[in-house]
């Protein structure tokens, strides 16, 4: 009987109170109501500036958006951006281009941020999502920042007739394949097959950069007050960096170099062919 009630009350302290609170701040409402996993959240996320309904809207905000994890995911965007910084300059030594796939891309910022803060003309991208509003705010902003060799397209990484075949039709290679904030939805099962069709797409020494999370400090939250947009629970799947080691060695992936965050929830992962 009290164990009925506790849960009652847990229930109704998540589903209802919190609920209801975190819909008057935009990032509240984004994770609650459009779908949490949605990258528009994410380009709120990296702009940092609170905004909601009336001042308690912006004060869920301020405090949504200094949560530990919020800001690892601010985070992961830097080491991205570092990583890829490093592999342009590589590649020029050789005379090539930077030829970024961005797999689930968001609005693709930390690819926006690079090219704006380096003035970088060595990379292309082409950027992925399922979800068009994703792409129409990437085609949007890319306009606004008068940014060039950056395209968006709408697609489910799991209906592009596998990635391999993408490659080989393309006359465009990627050299480097980006999947931030991606694998963290999916099972092992699935992972490890996205993870060997990558290494099959990839030409020889092209480079893998992604982002994984082995804990967060705010799952009870995140399972029980928000949900994906088709209104399921937030499923997350954490994995520590053994498991991508050993998984990136047995794909045949070679230069395996794991970093972890000082709030040790993110790690960014890149490995080359
Ligand atoms: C957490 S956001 C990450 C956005 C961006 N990569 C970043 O790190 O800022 C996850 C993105 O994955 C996209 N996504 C999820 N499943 C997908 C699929 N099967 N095909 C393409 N995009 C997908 C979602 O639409 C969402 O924009």
């Amino acid at each position: 009987m009290i164990k009925r009630v506790s849960v009652y009350l847990e229930n109704f302290f998540y589903k209802v109170l919190l609920k209801n609170l975190l819909k008057t701040s935009k990032l509240g409402y984004g994770l609650v109501v459009t779908g949490a996993e949605s990258g528009t959240n994410f380009e709120h996320i990296y702009n940092n500036r609170p905004q909601g309904s009336f001042i308690i809207g912006r004060y869920v905000d301020k405090a949504l958006l200094n949560l530990p994890a919020v800001h690892a995911t601010r985070g992961r965007k830097e080491d991205i951006k570092g990583i890829l910084w490093n592999e342009i300059g590589n590649n020029r030594i050789r005379n090539r281009k930077t030829k970024v796939l961005d797999l689930a891309s968001g609005g693709g910022r930390y690819l926006r941020e690079l090219v704006q803060e380096h003035r970088n003309s060595e990379i292309e991208s082409i950027c992925i999502d399922k979800d068009g509003t994703c792409i129409q705010l990437g085609e949007e902003l890319v306009k606004k920042e008068d940014l060039k060799n950056i395209r968006f397209l709408k697609g489910d990484i799991f209906r592009l007739n596998h990635l391999k075949t993408f490659a080989r039709r393309s006359t465009w290679i990627p050299n480097v394949v980006v999947a931030s904030g991606l694998f963290i939805y999916f099972s092992n099962q699935t992972v490890e097959k996205m993870i060997t069709e990558i290494y099959e797409a990839l030409p020889s020494e092209g480079l893998l950069i992604f982002s994984s999370y082995e804990h967060l400090n705010t799952r009870k939250l995140m399972r029980k007050a928000m949900a994906t947009s088709s209104g399921e629970e937030w499923t997350l799947y954490y994995r520590k960096p053994e498991y991508w080691r050993s998984l990136l060695h047995c794909s045949g992936f070679k230069e395996i170099f794991i970093t972890r965050d000082q709030w040790q929830m993110n790690n960014i992962i890149s490995a080359r062919k």
